[in-house]
C-alpha cells in the first residue's frame, strides 16, 4: 500500500461501518491475547494508590517511603490529592472525547499526522511508521500534541472543533509538568539522591500529550487496544475515564488498573530504570478493549531532550553495585524504539550489562 496521509485506516471508522469481525491485521497471536476474566486478581492486588496529602511536608517521609515501595514492586501507581484541579481533568476528558465522538471524520482528517515520520503531531492510528516491522495493529485512534518545551508548542495544529480545546490542553500540559516534577523529586529522594537528581539527569522535559480513543471492539478477545510496551522516556502521567482497559504486568501476570476518577496513574519509563541503575523498573503495560463502551485516556509523557546522554546515577554505582546499563544517547534510544517496535521491554533489555 502506498504510504500516504490518508491510507492509514481509522479504527473508529471500522467500527462505524458495523464490522462484526475484526480485520486480520488486528488479530494478536495467541500468546498476546488478553484473557477477559471477571476478576483477574485486580480486586485484591492492584497498583498502589498513594495519597499525596496536598504535599504536606509533615507527610513527606511516609509518601517517599510508599513511592519507593511502589516503584520497586510495580513501576506504576495511582496518586490522589495530586494538586491537579479535578475540573481540569474532567475538561480534558470531555474535550478529548468530543473530538473523537462529535467532530466529523473529514474534519478530523485535516489534522492527520504524517504516518511516515515517528511520533509526528496530530490525529493517528498507527504508532509505528510504515516502513518499520510493525506487526499487529492496535485497536486505537489517537491525537498526539507536542507541548513542551514551549518552542515545540503550536496550538494552531490542535483541534479547533471546540473553542476551548486548545486552552484546556495548554493548561493540562502546565499542570502535568508540575506534578511530574513533584513525583520525580520524591522518587529521587526515595533512591537516596538529591530531590533534583532525576530531573537534572533528564534535563528540560520534552513533553507530549497523547489522547487515545479505544472504540468498542466486536472481538475483544482477539485484539489489543495498545500492544505490550514500556514507555521510553522518564515518567508518564495517565488520566483515564471510568472504562477499564489499562493493564500492568507483574510477575508474568496482567493486572487491570482500577479506574479511579480523580486519580492520576504514574508509569515509570525506561530512562528512570537506567538512572536508578535497575533499582526501579519501568512498567510493562498494555491496553485491552471491550465490546460495549469506547474508552478514552490522556497520557502525558515526560522525556529527556534528544541530545541527552542517560546513564546510571553515579551515587548508585559503587563497589557493591556496578553499572547495569550502558550509557545511551536518548536520540538513539528513540529511533531504535520506533524502528524495532516496543515488544514488551526489548529496547531497555538491549542496554543491560550482563554479568
Ligand atoms: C501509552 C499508554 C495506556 C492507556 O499511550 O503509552 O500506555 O491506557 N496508554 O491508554
Ligand atoms: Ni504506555
Amino acid at each position: 500500500m502506498e504510504a500516504g496521509r490518508n491510507t492509514v485506516v481509522r479504527v473508529q471508522s471500522l467500527v462505524q461501518a458495523g464490522l462484526a469481525e475484526i480485520p486480520s491485521q488486528y488479530i494478536q497471536p495467541h500468546e498476546n491475547r488478553p484473557i477477559h476474566k471477571k476478576d483477574n486478581g485486580a480486586g485484591i492486588m492492584n497498583i498502589p494508590v498513594l495519597d499525596l496529602f496536598g504535599f504536606d511536608p509533615e507527610h513527606r517521609d511516609s509518601v517517599r517511603k510508599a513511592i519507593g515501595e511502589a516503584c520497586r514492586e510495580w513501576g506504576a501507581f495511582q496518586v490522589t490529592n495530586h494538586g491537579v484541579p479535578i475540573e481540569l481533568m474532567d475538561q480534558i476528558r470531555s474535550v478529548g472525547f468530543s473530538f473523537f465522538n462529535d467532530c466529523p471524520f473529514q474534519d478530523k482528517l485535516k489534522y492527520a499526522c504524517d504516518p511516515t515520520s515517528a511520533a509526528s503531531e496530530g490525529y493517528g492510528s498507527k504508532m509505528l511508521v510504515d516502513n518499520s516491522n510493525c506487526g499487529v495493529l492496535d485497536w486505537r485512534d489517537y491525537f498526539d500534541h507536542h507541548t513542551l518545551p514551549l518552542s515545540r508548542r503550536n496550538p494552531s495544529r490542535w483541534p479547533h472543533f471546540l473553542p476551548n480545546y486548545r486552552e484546556v490542553v495548554g493548561k493540562h500540559s502546565d499542570e502535568m509538568k508540575v506534578l511530574a516534577q513533584k513525583l520525580l523529586g520524591l522518587i529521587s529522594e526515595s533512591l537516596g539522591l538529591p530531590s533534583s537528581g532525576i530531573e537534572n539527569a533528564v534535563g528540560e522535559f520534552y513533553q507530549n500529550i497523547t489522547i487515545s480513543y479505544y472504540p468498542p471492539c466486536p472481538q475483544p478477545d482477539l485484539t489489543l487496544g495498545l500492544q505490550s510496551h514500556s514507555d521510553m522516556g522518564a515518567i508518564t502521567l495517565l488520566i483515564q475515564d471510568q472504562v477499564e482497559g489499562l493493564q500492568v504486568l507483574k510477575e508474568s501476570q496482567w493486572f487491570t488498573v482500577r479506574p479511579l476518577c480523580d486519580a492520576i496513574v504514574a508509569i515509570l519509563s525506561d530512562q528512570i530504570e537506567i538512572i536508578s541503575n535497575g533499582k526501579y523498573k519501568s512498567a510493562q503495560h498494555r491496553a485491552i478493549t471491550n465490546s460495549r463502551r469506547p474508552r478514552l485516556s490522556v497520557a502525558t509523557f515526560h522525556d529527556p531532550a534528544k541530545k541527552m546522554k542517560i546513564s546510571p546515577a553515579f551515587q548508585l554505582v559503587n563497589e557493591s553495585s556496578s553499572p547495569r546499563y550502558r550509557e545511551v544517547n536518548y536520540e538513539d534510544y528513540v529511533s531504535s524504539w520506533y524502528s524495532k517496535g516496543p515488544e514488551g521491554k526489548r529496547n531497555i533489555d538491549a542496554l543491560r550489562i550482563n554479568f
